[in-house]
């Protein structure tokens, strides 16, 4: 599958097949998600909670966003994630993968596991990497693709194939309900800023809820009421922090227990967490009025995020304290940009290797450095955070962080 390989070891971006990667789009075909919502909402006595909300229009087993046979992913879909950007992003993370595999002290095998691998591209492009740059690593590795969605898993299996590459393809949910520990690694994208999340607003001393509610003639409005369960009360409890007086805010406590478990699979390695998100203090400060909860659709954000479920992607930015916590016996790291990330692990070597061969095709290394900078772009890309997590094994120093080792050694 891939095209000429350059020898210089720096060239990344030479990994990049010469045909284009076929494409994984399939038809927009519409999937009437409302009336099931409303059905359940009159059964439950006029409203469900918006993380019950959100499960639904992002997971609904048929007509869910993430569910649906012709999810589009990239520049045709409703938003594009790193991986879609260029495969450089892979190949870069992967020389991270190499660096854990080795603090790990070589181990074999060594898991590989990608939660919510999207389209397959994140995954392809590391296994690409190491198969190219790393052989030995890529010997050990044991590729798993975790994801919530039949269809997902198909089209990550696809994709794998089509790179040539054989890998685990499983449901979350039965993967974090094994016993057998794991030494290795789990990376994920924009992974956990799609699990439900609830809705609360505070008002004073009390913390209430927005609840989707559904009118008489069954379009669906918010309805603020009391909080649906004390979990979300203690969760601002622990952290110590509360939203700012009429400030609304999102809180993922499916994310904690999904870190919570992942983090007690893994009995040695580490946890790497791209996505957009802040620590809570930053989440919760008292100007962030409307939260950060976005729909989006044909990359335009949508102003009503109860309209047209499932044909919208919901997101929001992760709590990065909260989910850290989650992670119990694990140490941490302060969470680093993508763009610092990104050019720790080398994208500007990369960059530089590229334009040394621009004279052979100008138009290559013009898409080449599009890319670059739209990975680290601070307007876009560039500000998903990385949080770093490592159990029974050295966390500092790692490539990624860096920027972090930079800071220390200069203040
Ligand atoms: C925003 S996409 C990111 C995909 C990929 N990591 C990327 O960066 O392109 C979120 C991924 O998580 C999966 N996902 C969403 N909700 C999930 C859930 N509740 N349980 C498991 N996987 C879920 C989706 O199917 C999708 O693969």
């Amino acid at each position: 599958m891939t095209g000429a390989i350059s020898p210089d070891p720096a060239d990344d971006f030479a990994l990049v097949p010469t045909a284009e990667r076929d494409d994984l789009a399939l038809s927009d075909a519409f999937t009437p998600l409302a009336p099931i919502i409303t059905e359940e909402i009159r059964a439950g006595g006029g409203r469900i909670t918006f993380e019950r909300f959100m499960a639904l229009a992002l997971g609904h087993p048929e007509h869910g966003y993430y569910s649906r046979r012709d999810l589009r992913w990239g520049r045709d879909g409703d938003y594009e994630t790193s991986p879609e950007v260029h495969p450089i992003f892979g190949y870069l993370w992967a020389r991270q993968v190499l660096e854990c595999w080795e603090r790990l002290g070589r181990p074999t095998p060594f898991a590989l596991v990608e939660p919510g691998a999207g389209s397959g591209a994140f995954a392809t492009s590391i296994l690409t990497w190491l198969r190219e740059r790393a052989p030995d690593c890529f010997a050990a590795v044991r590729p798993v693709l975790l994801d919530g969605h039949p269809h997902r898993l198909d089209a990550q299996r696809a994709a794998l194939r089509a790179g040539g590459f054989e890998a685990e393809h499983t449901l979350v949910e039965d993967w974090l309900s094994r016993d057998a520990p794991v030494t290795g690694i789990a990376i994920s994208n924009e992974f956990f800023d799609a699990l439900p999340a609830h809705l609360v607003e505070r008002r004073g001393n009390d913390l209430l809820e927005w609840y989707a509610a559904a009118g008489e003639d069954g379009a669906l409005g918010f309805e603020l009421g009391p909080a649906s369960t004390p979990a979300l009360a203690a969760h601002f409890e622990r952290l110590g922090v509360l939203p700012g007086e009429g400030c609304r805010a999102e809180v993922s406590l499916v994310a904690s227990e999904v870190m919570r478990r992942l983090s007690a699979r893994l009995e040695r390695g580490y946890i790497l967490t791209v996505d957009y998100g802040h620590e809570a203090r930053e989440l919760y400060a008292s100007w962030r009025r409307e939260g950060t909860l976005m729909a989006f659709r044909h990359h335009s954000p949508q102003p009503d995020p109860l309209a047209s479920p499932g044909r919208l992607d919901l997101t929001y930015h992760v709590d990065f304290t909260s989910l850290a916590a989650a992670a119990e016996g694990w140490q941490r790291a302060a969470t680093v940009s993508q763009a610092e990330a990104l050019t720790a692990l080398g994208l500007p070597e990369a960059l530089q290797a590229a334009a040394e061969r621009a004279a052979a095709d100008a138009a290559r290394f013009a898409s080449e450095r599009r890319a670059a900078q739209t990975l680290v772009d601070p307007a876009g890309l560039g500000r998903i955070r990385v949080l770093a997590l490592a159990k029974a094994t050295p966390l500092e120093g790692l490539r990624c962080l860096q920027p972090l080792t930079a800071r220390a050694g200069t203040s």
